[in-house]
Formats: structure tokens, C-alpha cells, sequence
């Protein structure tokens, strides 16, 4: 039976063996939200850069560029790091490139994987449903915040590994943890999102409708995997 195991931040990340696996990247508030929502809405790819330097040169090949830090948006870049930017008409079609504080470091460090995927409780059930058929070790990796813990991307991990449990095995603690909290929180899912540290953080900048689209479950079937640097839908 294949397993699942469930990387909480970006610093443990070298504990594990990627070769072989799926990794499923997940950083709840809001990075691979963004990512999720942008390929829903018709964007190109999306292409994922852990610099500022890097997303800034793109800008000159045809990107339409993105770029947060401490959950701000970065002066001279197109957006920043909310849902509802990627649901602009101007980005149908259209190619971004995108650096964040966690989320796009988490996606650089798992390049050791077979295979890259995202998700995010907007495309839970599609991504479940992939793993499920595809068969392989699953790694959920939590972005978290500045390589410490986040409570928004464990409970994503536990509900994946909830929709999962009867198919693969818990490969360890993390994992199991995971799914104890999810399962604790699951009927206040947004209430308990909105305690968190990081929408603290984002509620200064006054942005709590972000926080509630990206607490919404199965908002849309796709599935963002990364092919030769960017994201595409599968
Ligand atoms: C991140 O990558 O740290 C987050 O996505 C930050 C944010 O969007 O607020």
C-alpha cells in the first residue's frame, strides 16, 4: 500500500526521500490558492521563482510579474499574492511569473520529486482524486512561515490525508497529527483558519475575503503541476 508523509515547513524538507514520489505542495494563505484559482480562471502558466531578482527579470520575457513579502505586495511588480488578482481578464491566456515568501521557496525545494502538484482547499477533491489514481508515495509539503509551522497548511494536509486514508497508509506522525487536527477543526474550518498567525498578519493588511476564498472547499476541479519550471493545468 502506498503511504503519505507530511513535511510541515520548507527546514525539514532534506529529512525525506523525494525520488519516486508525488509532492504536494500546499500554502493555504495564499500562494498555491493563487496558483489554483489563476489556472481555474484561464492564466496560462504560472511560473514560480524563489527572488525578487528572478521575477523581476521575467518581466522582460513576456511575464506578467506578481510578488509578495510578509503578505504586502512588492512595489514595481504587477500584483501581489491575492486569489481575486488571478481572476483578472487581463491575465487570460497570459503567462506570470510569481515570487512569495514561502510558498514558491517550498515549490523550489521539492524539485527532487518525480512529480510537482498544488494544492489547496480549492481543488482538495481533484487533487485526491489524482493521487488515488496515480498510486505513488505522496509527500504533502507545508509551506508554513519563514521555515516555522503553519496551522492553515497542516489542516490542508490532514484533510487530504482524510480523503486518502482508505487508500494509502499513514507514513508517520506528522501525518497523523495532521489528520487529528483537521479533524477537530473540520466543522469550523474558516473560524479556526481566521485564529491562525498568518491571517493575523494578512488582517492588518485588511484582507480577510482572501482568507475566506481560500478557506472554501472544492471551489474548482484543477489540477496545477509543474513541467519544465511552470505551472500548467494536468
Ligand atoms: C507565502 O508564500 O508566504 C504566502 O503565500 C504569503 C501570502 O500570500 O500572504
Amino acid at each position: 500500500m502506498q503511504k503519505v508523509e507530511v513535511c510541515l515547513s520548507p527546514e525539514l524538507i532534506h529529512l525525506f526521500d523525494l525520488k519516486g514520489k508525488i509532492v504536494v505542495v500546499t500554502d493555504i494563505l495564499r500562494a498555491t490558492s493563487c496558483m489554483t484559482t489563476g489556472l481555474a480562471s484561464g492564466v496560462a502558466q504560472i511560473k514560480p521563482v524563489a527572488t525578487l531578482e528572478e521575477c523581476r527579470v521575467l518581466k522582460g520575457q513576456g511575464y506578467f510579474t506578481a510578488a509578495e513579502r510578509n503578505g504586502a505586495k512588492v512595489e514595481g511588480f504587477d500584483i501581489g499574492n491575492s486569489p481575486f488578482s488571478y481572476m483578472e481578464e487581463k491575465f487570460r491566456g497570459k503567462n506570470i511569473a510569481t515570487t512569495t515568501t514561502n510558498g514558491t521557496l517550498a515549490i523550489t525545494k521539492s524539485t527532487h520529486a518525480d512529480e510537482i502538484i498544488i494544492g489547496s482547499f480549492l481543488n482538495l477533491s481533484t487533487v485526491a482524486k489524482y493521487l488515488i489514481n496515480t498510486g505513488k508515495d505522496v509527500v504533502i509539503h507545508c509551506a508554513g512561515w519563514k521555515g516555522n509551522y503553519s496551522l492553515e497548511d497542516t489542516l490542508f494536509a490532514g484533510a487530504l490525508f482524510e480523503k486518502l486514508h482508505n487508500d494509502f497508509e499513514c507514513g508517520d506522525d506528522a501525518t497523523n497529527s495532521a489528520l487529528s487536527i483537521y479533524s477537530a477543526a473540520k466543522n469550523n474550518l474558516l473560524e479556526t483558519i481566521l485564529g491562525s498567525s498568518h491571517a493575523k498578519r494578512l488582517k492588518k493588511h485588511n484582507i480577510r475575503k482572501d482568507i475566506e476564498l481560500c478557506c472554501t472547499i472544492d471551489k474548482y476541479d484543477v489540477l496545477p503541476y509543474l513541467k519544465d519550471g511552470v505551472l500548467i493545468e494536468k
